[in-house]
């Protein structure tokens, strides 16, 4: 295995490769939302949901520049994570759509501050957003836990472009 320069001039084979080595690296889907002071909300889909502090409890994910949830995220003072569970993949279809059909017809309710949250997700995390730093081309949003939930039953696992199920070995 040979290391390649993540500075190479040749940027094109090197984003690839980059993309290809983040491929090993297995995470969780969740779907982040935020909702405006004037009542707008927001959300996509996320594979950068990490743990930051137990305590006090929080956490962070990125948005990309080019995110058109861009706006309500900057406006919003809270977000909300819902960890997709297994039993949740035919609603990535949907989490996908463009953002104003984005929730249509997905069973959600409002968390804190209004942002919508999915019914029936393996994990709820309802955040208050501490700070957002800019790195590179996202916004990384550091936030509190101030209420959170789970249920029963597998988180749907994301791996080299592909959804799947998480084994466990005995
Ligand atoms: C599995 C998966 C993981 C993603 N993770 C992120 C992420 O962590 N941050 C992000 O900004 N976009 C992520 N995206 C892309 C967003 O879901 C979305 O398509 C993109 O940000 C465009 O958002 P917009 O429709 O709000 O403009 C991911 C997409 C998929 C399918």
């Amino acid at each position: 295995m040979t290391p390649v320069d993540a500075r190479e001039a040749n940027a094109d084979h090197c984003a690839r490769e980059y993309r290809q080595a983040l491929g090993r690296v297995p995470t969780g889907v969740a779907f982040v939302s935020a909702r405006s002071p004037d009542g707008e909300a927001a959300g996509l889909l996320i594979n950068s949901f990490t743990s930051v502090s137990l305590a006090p409890p929080m956490v962070l994910w990125c948005l990309g520049l080019s995110s058109r949830s861009r706006p309500v995220f900057a406006a919003a003072s809270t977000y909300a994570v819902s960890v997709l569970s297994e039993d949740q993949r035919s609603l990535l279809s949907d989490l996908c759509r463009p953002l104003e059909k984005r929730l249509l017809g997905v069973s959600i309710r409002d968390g804190l501050g209004g942002a919508p949250i999915i019914e029936a997700a393996a994990a709820v995390f309802e955040c208050s957003i501490l700070t957002v730093s800019r790195a590179g081309d996202h916004e990384v949003f550091l936030g509190q836990v101030e209420r959170f939930e789970r249920r029963e039953g597998p988180p749907l696992a994301y791996l080299a472009g592909q959804y799947g199920r998480v084994h466990v070995a005995a």
